[in-house]
């Protein structure tokens, strides 16, 4: 019997609309001949949009995106100063709004180095690690705001909220994580000796999951020093568990270790199930090379293989791995156009069983 999977799509601006092609491409080649469909459906969301007609997530398109089985997410923010998105904030408006209303606690994120694949790293060793960050909390929740704005008496505050209901189910999905992998090691991270209310709170959270995973090794980093640990021995991490802000600066740093921001890939990911996950490579909209054909999708189409293994594919997912694994150590130095690199991994994909 076939499966059909409602794949809602938001390519978004800049880059976004070129990776997702490839994605798709990509998507189709690996799912031809088996029996999973895709029926997608496109959402122009994004700066372009909102420039054209004002919308960022209008009430009814996000209820029509809820009803997907999952979400393909290019990018989105339009060129960096334009002064007709100053007002709109599109990234609070459409993907913190996404994150958060779908409850994508899980922001996964995995690092890993492919063999051919240069470092900025002298001699990075066996880089494998995955980060969970948090997706619904922290500093992103937008508790705050401002007295006396633009006065010299001006006051902001920005509040990090933490609950133990949203600290407790990001702190197991990452032990569910760190269980299904072979090293089954966990490090969590934040800044106990100064942030002592979250701190603390997340400290007696990982202890009390931790004594229902005693196979798993556990440690703890403060973030500061998780960035020295990270350039000077990422083979030391397996899986990383931290706050969303920490987390979104630690992933920048996981990208950059891993080969480059190009390969970074992401899944926004609700383990209930309750709302559908959204994957994304983690680079933006990169405007300033948008439209030339200049962008490396494969983080694009990591993300794809992320989205099959979250619907239970992950023998696709594997796949699409392979053959990315496949074309970064044959690719060399050479200059490819982004349908090229395309291209490239579409024919290096592993037959169905093989
Ligand atoms: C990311 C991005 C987003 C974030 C921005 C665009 C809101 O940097 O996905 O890491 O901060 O989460
Ligand atoms: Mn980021």
């Amino acid at each position: 019997m076939t499966r059909t999977i409602k794949l809602a799509v938001i390519p978004g601006d800049g880059i976004g609309p070129e990776v997702i092609t490839e994605a798709n491409r990509v998507l189709d080649a690996v799912l031809e001949g088996g029996d999973v469909q895709l029926d997608r459906t496109v959402f122009e969301l994004g700066a372009e949009r909102y420039l054209k007609t004002g919308d960022t997530l209008p009430e009814d398109e996000q209820r029509r995106i809820a009803e997907h089985d999952a979400i393909l997410f290019g990018a989105v923010g339009g060129v960096p100063g334009d002064p007709r998105l100053k007002q709109a904030n599109i990234e609070r408006g459409l993907l913190l709004k996404l994150r958060f209303d779908f409850e994508h606690y899980a922001n996964v994120r995995p690092c890993t180095l492919f063999p051919g694949v240069e470092s900025k790293l002298a001699d990075p060793g066996n880089v494998d690690f995955v980060v969970v960050r948090e997706g619904t909390e922290g500093p992103y929740a937008g508790n705050g705001g401002t007295l006396r704005p633009g006065t010299p008496a001006e006051v902001a505050t920005e509040v990090s909220v933490n609950t133990a209901f949203g600290v407790e189910r990001v702190v197991r999905h990452a032990f569910e994580t760190a269980q299904s992998r072979p090293r089954k090691k966990l490090t969590w991270v934040h800044k106990t000796n100064v942030l002592v209310h979250a701190g603390s709170m997340w400290q007696r959270i990982v202890e009390s999951v931790a004594a229902e995973y005693p196979d798993i090794a556990v440690d703890y980093m403060h973030v500061d020093a998780a960035t020295i640990f990270m350039v000077q021995d990422p083979p030391r991490f397996d899986v990383i568990v931290t706050d969303n802000l920490f987390g979104d600066i630690l992933t920048d740093l996981a990208g950059a270790i891993g080969g480059g921001i190009g390969l970074a890939a992401s899944g926004n990911i609700n383990p209930d199930g309750t709302f559908p996950s959204m994957f994304e490579p983690v680079h933006g909209s990169a405007p300033d090379i948008a439209g030339q054909q200049l962008a490396d999708p494969t983080a694009a189409i990591l993300s794809a293989g992320l989205m099959l293994d979250h619907l239970g594919l992950s023998a696709e997912g594997d796949r699409i791995r392979d053959a990315v694994r496949a074309d970064l150590a044959s690719r060399g130095a050479q200059s490819r156009g982004t349908s090229e690199i395309g291209d490239a991994v579409i024919a290096q994909l592993p037959q169905r069983g093989a």
